[in-house]
């Protein structure tokens, strides 16, 4: 099977046929998850939390998410390995030019995440000009989560869905080839989704997304304390983590998740 690429997602978004995210943070997941049909595996800093313990991901450093990234990298087979720019990680254009290489060329990682939106353009614009491919993280933005008070719904007000339309729009327009969007009213989602040519991938956004994502651990039922309303635990009735991972691989595939109760409005 030829490898999943920012072609293939396009292509897949263009024929309305959904693809499946996971967060991966080592080779033995890595190389389930790719064998068991995901099509993007995600490094997020989400490794803060559930592999490192700490209350977010801001702590998380380069050098952790560069032997993270290389770690999947080495299980990765066919999916694509995106990986997270962690906090102050891309401040300015030129330090995000240094640390996405670290990524690409110690990691081995195939594309870049970064959260923000108008402010983001610029380095958007810079690391897709010089061939790094960018996901653009919209909506909720965990490393700001000390600003925002707690992992609040974003969106909800008129005003700030407008913006985050624009903000989507100016990525793209930037050369961001894929855009995520984290814990917004479904109806937002779509509209986004509608009016992207790049595909977005959802979390907590609903099912009109061109592609969903979770952190493993927590589709696995595993992760300790509280978990977020838009997970679900596919380990429930499954007798090993391949199969629960295959059948949340046919769920986002035949749209039966997310369901209504995973959303927001
Ligand atoms: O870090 C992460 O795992 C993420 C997902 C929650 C999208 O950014």
């Amino acid at each position: 099977m030829s490898p999943i690429t920012v072609t293939t997602l396009r292509k897949m978004k263009r024929n309305g046929e959904k693809f499946a995210c996971l967060t991966a943070y080592d080779a033995s997941f890595a190389e389930l998850l790719d064998a068991a049909g995901v099509e993007v595996l995600l490094v997020g800093d989400s490794l803060g939390m559930v592999v490192q313990g700490r209350e977010t991901t801001v702590p998380v450093i380069m050098d952790e998410m560069v032997y993270h990234t290389a770690a999947a990298a080495r299980g990765r087979r066919r999916a694509l390995l995106m990986a997270d720019m962690p906090f102050m990680s891309y401040a300015t254009p030129e330090q995000a030019l240094r640390n996405a290489a670290r990524l690409m060329q110690e990691g081995g990682a195939h594309m870049v995440k970064l959260e923000g939106g108008a402010i983001q353009v610029e380095t958007v614009r810079q690391l897709t000009a010089r061939g790094i491919p960018v996901c653009a993280h919209l909506g909720l933005q965990p490393q700001s989560v000390h600003r925002l008070g707690g992992y609040r719904v974003q969106g909800r007000d008129p005003a700030a869905a407008r913006q985050m339309l624009q903000d989507a729009q100016a990525l793209q327009t930037a050369g961001a080839d894929v855009l995520l969007v984290e814990s917004i009213p479904g109806a937002l989602a779509a509209e986004i989704t509608g009016a992207m040519d790049i595909p977005v991938i959802g979390i907590g956004a609903g099912p009109a997304c061109d592609g969903q994502v979770l952190v493993l651990y927590d589709m696995l039922g595993i992760t300790p304390g509280h978990r977020p309303k838009f997970t679900r635990d596919f380990m429930q009735g499954q007798a090993s983590v391949a199969a629960a991972v295959e059948s949340y691989v046919l769920a986002v595939k035949s749209g039966a998740f997310p369901a209504a109760e995973h959303g927001f409005n």
